[in-house]
């Protein structure tokens, strides 16, 4: 049956209050690697704290690790750039030996252009050119870790139109061991914010590359932030999935045969002891649609 998991996020709130729920109701962990490291004296890459606290943590409750990194830069390829991302795919080489990740994925996106860092990934072109900047950096990560992907990603202006991005995807998706993460909160913010259908942007996927699904809330953005008034959704990880997420995510789990993994995610800074119920709970009724798909399987 397909695992249920859990983002470890390196703050020491979010790892006590949902210590419980880590230990109990989670068959995999994710972690942004690059959140687990800081700058030694000499500039190379060291564990920090969180780094050994997680390995301690998977030795002791023996559940297997997934990567899935948010500034690696898949969109770019800027000279000012190479070195940064040469240490980071060193560091993650030496992280690798010891949390042996099952896959490791980052975002559709550049998020440092000309050596400038950008936090949140930038949308990119989706042409042929990109597709080959993004593909060739899929390839150096499958250096280190053979499975690895790209996340559709949420982005509040696009270079193209948004039912563009599955053949983008498809384009950048076509060799062995590439595979999708698919994550549906994030196809809904942009499905609401740019106003199309996701069951249209489903239907040019190619759902047979995906290997993991992630499953988040957000909230509206407040209406003071633009001179218009406009409310945007935000893909802010900091609530309850809603309700439309898990319709569309139990329309797609039959729909992915390779999927590997079904990944809740939740924002450090949005975890009180009032959450953790819902935490829980959320956990518990994506795994009860994995499995009630795995039953109407078995008995075709
Ligand atoms: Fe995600």
């Amino acid at each position: 049956m397909v695992p249920v998991g859990l983002t470890l996020q390196p703050e020491v709130e979010f790892v006590e209050l949902l210590d419980e729920v880590i230990r109990h109701e989670v068959d995999y962990y994710e972690v942004a690697p690059e959140t687990l490291w800081r700058a030694g004296s000499d500039g190379s890459l060291e564990p920090n704290g969180f780094h050994r606290r997680f390995a301690a943590l998977g030795e002791e409750t023996r559940r297997p690790f997934v990567a899935h990194g948010v500034g690696l830069s898949m969109g770019s390829d800027c000279p000012a750039d190479r070195a940064r991302r040469k240490s980071w795919l060193a560091r993650l080489r030496q992280d690798h030996r010891q949390f042996r990740f099952r896959w490791y994925t980052d975002h559709l996106g550049a998020t440092s252009l000309d050596g400038l860092a950008l936090t949140l990934p930038l949308p990119l072109p989706m042409n042929a050119q990109a597709a080959g900047v993004v593909r060739r950096r899929l390839a150096a990560m499958q250096r280190i870790v053979p499975h690895v992907g790209v996340e559709n990603n949420v982005a509040y202006f696009l270079l193209g139109e948004p039912l563009e991005e599955p053949g983008f995807l498809r384009a950048i998706l076509s060799r062995p061991g590439m595979h999708l993460l698919l994550d549906v909160h994030n196809l809904y913010t942009m499905a609401v914010n740019f106003g199309f259908d996701p069951e249209d942007y489903l239907e040019r996927l190619d759902l047979s590359r995906v290997i993991e699904i992630h499953l988040s809330g957000g909230k509206p953005s407040d209406p003071a932030w633009l001179p218009s008034g406009r409310v945007m959704r935000l893909d802010s990880h900091d609530a309850a999935v809603p309700d439309e997420v898990w319709a569309l995510f139990a329309k797609i789990v039959p729909r992915c045969r390779r999927l590997k993994g079904v990944t809740l995610e939740r924002m450090e800074g949005t975890v009180t002891r009032d959450d953790v119920p819902q935490i829980r709970a959320e956990l518990r009724r994506a795994r009860a649609i994995v499995e009630r798909h795995a039953q109407v399987r078995r008995s075709a």
